[in-house]
């Protein structure tokens, strides 16, 4: 499942965040990436101890997490803190599949999903196609500038040779409550529907038996 969230910074923010996040320095990307990486991986990012890298992660992580959207269809319980990474002048990262388990400061973090945010206006940069084999077929993303793309970290993916312009953008993983992505699917689904009927009928005791049915499935099936 591979799910767009529109406008998570508005235009407005992402220049902002540009501004402060161009002014950085920016590193040879393969100083993040594990060994099967770096054979494929030309770009830039900036060094995961970069403060207003840091500071920048935590901004988008807190939005996230307030986000219904988001938090339906990733039920998160860890975070991979966000990274910054930047393609220009033909730079590309071949097809891969990321790696499974992540170390942080506060400990292990299993990939279950990756996401990435965009911070360049598709029409600024030709190529950067984030391009993402999923089970449904392939599938190429390339968002507005704030937006971001929430996909399962099981899937090969990559990014097209960035020709001219330049693609900056954010990416992240993080380890979700619910492991099996069959099982967080339905749980996305019914809770979308359950919204959906909220919003719209007077059936009051089908949709409080319909929410108790997701809390219990939920309970079943999430780890923390
Ligand atoms: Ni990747």
């Amino acid at each position: 499942m591979l799910i767009e969230i529109p406008n998570v910074f508005s235009k407005q923010e992402v220049s902002h965040l540009r501004e402060q996040l161009d002014a950085r320095r920016w590193i040879d990307g393969n100083q993040t990436s594990g060994a099967m990486a770096t054979t494929r991986k030309r770009n830039q990012q900036l060094d995961k101890d970069d403060p207003v890298a840091i500071r920048i992660g935590e901004l988008i992580m807190e939005r996230l997490l307030a986000h219904p959207l988001f938090v339906s269809a990733a039920l998160p319980l860890q975070f991979y803190p966000p990274l910054f990474n930047r393609y220009q002048g033909g730079e590309t990262f071949g097809y891969h599949i990321d790696n499974a388990i992540r170390s942080t400061n506060e400990g292990m973090v299993r990939t279950d999903l990756s996401a990435t945010l965009f911070l360049s206006e598709p029409e600024s940069y030709q190529g950067g196609e984030l391009v993402i084999q999923d089970t449904y077929g392939q599938q190429s993303i390339k968002l507005a500038a704030g937006s971001l793309v929430l996909y399962p970290s099981t899937s090969l993916h990559q990014v097209t040779p960035v020709t001219s312009g330049e693609r900056t953008a954010a990416f992240m993983w993080l380890q979700s409550m619910v492991r099996d992505e069959g099982q967080r699917r339905l749980l996305f689904q019914l809770d979308q529907s359950i919204q959906s009927l909220t919003a719209q009928t007077t059936a009051e005791q089908e949709l409080f038996n319909l929410t108790g049915i997701y809390h219990n499935l939920l309970r079943r099936w999430s780890e923390l």
